[in-house]
């Protein structure tokens, strides 16, 4: 999206309240990588009108976006993994101070590992994907199986700053991670369980529906 559309929405989109205004100054600060208010923003809208009970976060970092999901629906349970101490203990910290910490369910660990665990809590309306790029593929294998039946499973930054549609990327370790997200995408939009759309909001959010069982 061109910069000045990107400005024109964050300058009319509501005033988050303080805490929500501190962690974001706390993420800028810390070089801490939350979503994009433009992204966000989409992503709670898509969600308000979906309505999940229950949802998966996968990569809580310091707890904003879980906050923010949790504010938006108050009737929703986030259960939310991290495997960074220092960002997991930042996140009990920042969420210690809202009414809303009850609904949120923070887990420590590497996601991979964690399954087990995250299963006791599900199944899950909504799954949001926002963790380390080159493991989305397996991050979907894994949680999409604790999807209930009219689940969704949101992925960020699909499309990497754009990345992912140039033909050459200079840097290895940035052509590696591009590579895993291409071939993300394309496995997403050729599943055989699933329909996925890419939304170029933010850093790109794929949507995923469950087909279901339409016999
Ligand atoms: C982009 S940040 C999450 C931002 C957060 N969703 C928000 O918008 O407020 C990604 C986080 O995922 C965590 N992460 C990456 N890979 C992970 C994994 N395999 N298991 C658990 N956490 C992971 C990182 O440590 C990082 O804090």
């Amino acid at each position: 999206m061109n910069e000045q559309v990107i400005h024109y929405i964050e300058s009319i989109v509501k005033e988050r309240p303080p805490l929500l205004a501190e962690m974001e100054q706390y993420a800028e600060a810390h070089n801490v990588p939350i979503m994009e208010l433009v992204g966000i923003e989409a992503l709670l809208g898509m969600l308000r009108i979906q309505q999940p009970k229950r949802i998966l976060e996968i990569g809580t970092a310091i707890g904003y976006s879980a906050l923010r999901m949790a504010e938006a629906l108050p009737h929703s349970t986030i259960v939310t993994l991290e495997r960074d101490e220092e960002r997991f203990d930042a996140a009990q910290s920042f969420l210690s101070r809202s009414e809303d910490r009850k609904r949120i369910v923070t887990l420590f660990g590497d996601a991979l590992e964690l399954g087990e665990e995250v299963e006791k809590h599900g199944p899950f309306d909504a799954i949001f994907i926002d963790a380390a790029k080159g493991q989305y593929l397996k991050f979907f294998e894994l949680y999409s199986e604790m999807l209930s039946e009219e689940g969704v499973v949101y992925s960020d930054n699909v499309l990497f700053k754009g990345l992912v549609a140039q033909e050459e990327v200079e840097q290895k370790r940035i052509r590696n991670m591009v590579k895993k997200l291409k071939n993300y995408n394309e496995w997403l939009m050729n599943h055989g369980q699933f329909d996925t759309s890419i939304l170029p909001v933010g850093d790109g959010i794929a949507i995923s529906k469950k087909r279901g069982d339409r016999s």
